[in-house]
């Protein structure tokens, strides 16, 4: 049985563009999968944490040395990174908000950045510790970007592969608040993609 941990990062929640795009693929992914699992992590803003100094802090204090509110603190990054572990292919939306992504997906990156856990350094640099994940990136946009313009996919891609997701699938729609035409032209172009992705990972 396979586990996808399906992880949603709009403000807007299942209203989004991203997560119609998500949930196509979800979809298909089960069709595929009858006795596969879908775990699913919502990063809505205000139910999820930022990282502060105090947290930080109990990440890196030893663990019989730990108050009661750091071994909280500490069991919530464990229970993320545990999901991630456990998950054999990974699903994340990352709509583009001010030429990044949204912030709670960087508070997520903040609590599942954990050396040991999920990368660590070597003589020869940074080695991730999360292999053999297929994950499936759902990025929206309201622009388009090519190159260097592009100040989001890149940086996906290097946080990704720190941690170890090295074999990243992304499927972009561009151009979504330049007009209805180029809208409807990439949604119908990203769908295609969703699906096309969705017959190979069957
Ligand atoms: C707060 C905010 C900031 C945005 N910033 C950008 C941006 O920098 N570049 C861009 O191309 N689109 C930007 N957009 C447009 C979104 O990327 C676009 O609406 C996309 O569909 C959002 O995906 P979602 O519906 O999954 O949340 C922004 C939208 C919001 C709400």
């Amino acid at each position: 049985m396979k586990t996808l941990l399906d992880i949603r990062a709009s403000l807007f929640g299942s209203a989004s563009v991203s997560s119609e795009l998500a949930d196509r693929f979800v979809a298909r992914w089960l069709a595929e999968h009858p006795d596969g699992r879908v775990v699913r992590r919502d990063l809505l803003p205000g139910a999820f944490p930022s990282l502060t100094a105090a947290r930080y802090t109990a990440f890196r204090t030893p663990g019989n040395e730990r108050t009661r509110e750091q071994q909280d603190d500490v069991a919530f990054s464990d229970e993320l990174v545990a999901e991630l572990k456990a998950a054999d292919e990974i699903v994340l939306t990352a709509p583009m908000y001010n030429f990044s992504v949204p912030a709670t997906l960087r508070d997520y990156f903040d609590h599942v950045a954990r050396p040991g856990l999920t990368f660590s350094y070597t003589a020869d640099g940074p080695e991730g510790l999360l292999r053999g994940k297929k994950t499936y990136v759902f990025i929206t946009r309201g622009g388009r970007y090519n190159g260097a313009a592009d100040t989001q996919r890149p940086y996906l891609e290097q946080f990704l592969g720190f941690i170890g997701l090295s074999d990243v699938e992304f499927v972009l729609a561009e151009g979504l608040a330049m007009g209805d035409d180029e809208r409807r032209q990439s949604l119908d172009s990203a769908r295609e993609h969703v699906d096309a992705l969705a017959r190979l990972a069957a």
